[in-house]
């Protein structure tokens, strides 16, 4: 592979460019903040990302979670190109509409219909909406450190020292009705809980906050209450649905939720977000009750990728799934011994194929934990894997696809290797 080094001062100069045109020169915040500098992509392929410079790197971001075929996976692909040929966007209806959510209902287990967004963060939006619709409450629980996509009313606590919103320029408002509670803390959820609340909704498993399962008996307590009051219970399973398994964290956990909110792994890259619930929770929207706009929403060519993703993963399971947890759980016993014999602080955690390095911190057991993450260690970790051309999340999250390879591996573990000696310095 091409060493870094004209990567990063390519990345530096293009950032100067950027941002004189382009608000702080990029469309998602942390993409700017990347270390040592940005990678410029010009292209990728299977699990590689190559810059304009030619430098090539190991994707472990993979577009922040979607990827999980690996970049322009050929059925992924396939299926756009055949549905660009009959044209980019009608107002009208179409199969691939039916098809999408045959196949939901077919592999989610809580799924009977669906409604389609462009994104988890609109889903996200779209569930807390529908819940509030059919219970004609307003009141909702979320708990800390969970995330659920930048909307005014839901982009609070998200991380462990701040329960107010995460940016300037959200109207503190819009979290009125909201109650916030420590994840995996099931007596305090006890307490908390009435028929007043329109919903509760969670991550089954906390992959934003450190990739962390919940504790026993948290998601059945909340199944029971949920249930027994009329509250609807919401899981977000953005990251979770179709990356941990077909039917997602709540196949594996046997919990299932009223509504699911997904997006990411089912679109493979395109910009896809769902909802998909029991008919009495998505009845708002199906007796159209509620208003469900968007122009975007089930836009052709998204679904036309989410359906041949979900068909190869679904024909390919449970074999895609287990190679690569194998892979990321090779990584996580690596970054282990990394940590150990560099004599650098670090607790890895992983749920599947997702694999979260916090530097700084010896053992993740809470979502609370993380407020004594050393981020900016954890982020020169991140740089320092990015300088031996690996990319993975600043916050130390890896994800894996099943285009990585054991020769993917083995060079990331000698990155990992030389990035944990350079930091045990
Ligand atoms: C659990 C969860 N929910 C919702 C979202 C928002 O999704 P999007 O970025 O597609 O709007 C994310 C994004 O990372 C997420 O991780």
């Amino acid at each position: 592979m091409h060493p870094a080094d004209k990567a990063f001062d390519y990345g530096r100069a293009y950032r100067e460019r950027a941002l004189k045109s382009v608000a702080f020169g990029v469309s998602s915040t942390p993409r700017g903040r990347q270390l040592p500098a940005p990678i410029v992509a010009k292209r990728a392929e299977e699990a590689h990302i190559y810059d304009e410079t030619g430098a090539g790197f190991v994707d472990y971001a993979l577009g922040y979670g979607p990827l999980i075929l690996g970049h322009s996976p050929a059925c992924v692909v396939d299926a756009i190109q055949n549905a660009v040929q009959l044209g980019l966007r009608t107002a009208s209806v179409h199969t691939g509409e039916a098809e999408l959510g045959e196949l939901i209902a077919d592999t989610l287990p809580c799924a009977e219909q669906s409604a389609f967004v462009s994104s988890g963060s609109e889903a996200a939006h779209l569930a807390l909406r529908t819940a509030r619709a059919v219970t004609g409450k307003l009141p909702v629980i979320k708990f800390r450190c969970n995330y659920h996509g930048w909307f005014d009313n839901i982009h609070f606590a998200n991380d462990a020292q701040n329960d107010g919103p995460a940016t300037i320029g959200q109207n503190p408002d819009a979290a009125s009705h909201m109650t916030i509670l420590d994840w995996g803390d099931t007596a305090g959820f006890e307490a908390a809980i009435s028929s007043d609340y329109a919903a509760v909704i969670l991550e089954p498993i906390a992959v934003n906050g450190g990739c962390l399962y919940p504790p026993a008996g948290f998601l059945e307590a909340i199944r029971r209450k949920t249930q027994e009051l009329g509250v609807v219970l919401i899981f977000d399973e953005v990251i979770t649905g179709y990356r941990l398994s077909v039917g997602g964290a709540q196949q594996v956990l046997k919990v299932c939720p009223d509504i699911a909110v997904i997006g990411k792994a089912m679109g493979s890259g395109m910009p896809i977000g769902a909802i998909a619930g029991t008919k009495e929770a998505m009845e708002p929207i199906a007796s159209g009750r509620m208003l469900h706009r968007g122009t975007f929403n089930g836009n052709p060519i998204s679904l036309a990728a989410s359906i041949a993703c979900i068909n190869h993963l679904r024909s390919h399971a449970p074999t895609i799934y287990n190679d690569i947890d194998a892979m990321a759980a090779d990584l996580e016993d690596h970054a282990n011994a990394c940590a150990n014999a560099s004599g650098v602080t670090a607790s890895v955690t992983r749920v599947g194929s997702a694999l979260q390095i916090f530097l700084g911190l010896p053992k993740i057991t809470n979502l609370s934990d993380t407020a004594h993450i050393d981020k900016q260690l954890t982020a020169r970790f991140a740089a320092e894997m990015l300088k031996r051309n690996v990319q993975i999340i600043a916050r130390g999250l890896m994800y894996l696809s099943s285009a990585h390879t054991q020769q993917d591996i083995d060079l990331t573990k000698d990155a990992m290797t030389e990035a944990f000696a350079v930091l045990g310095q």
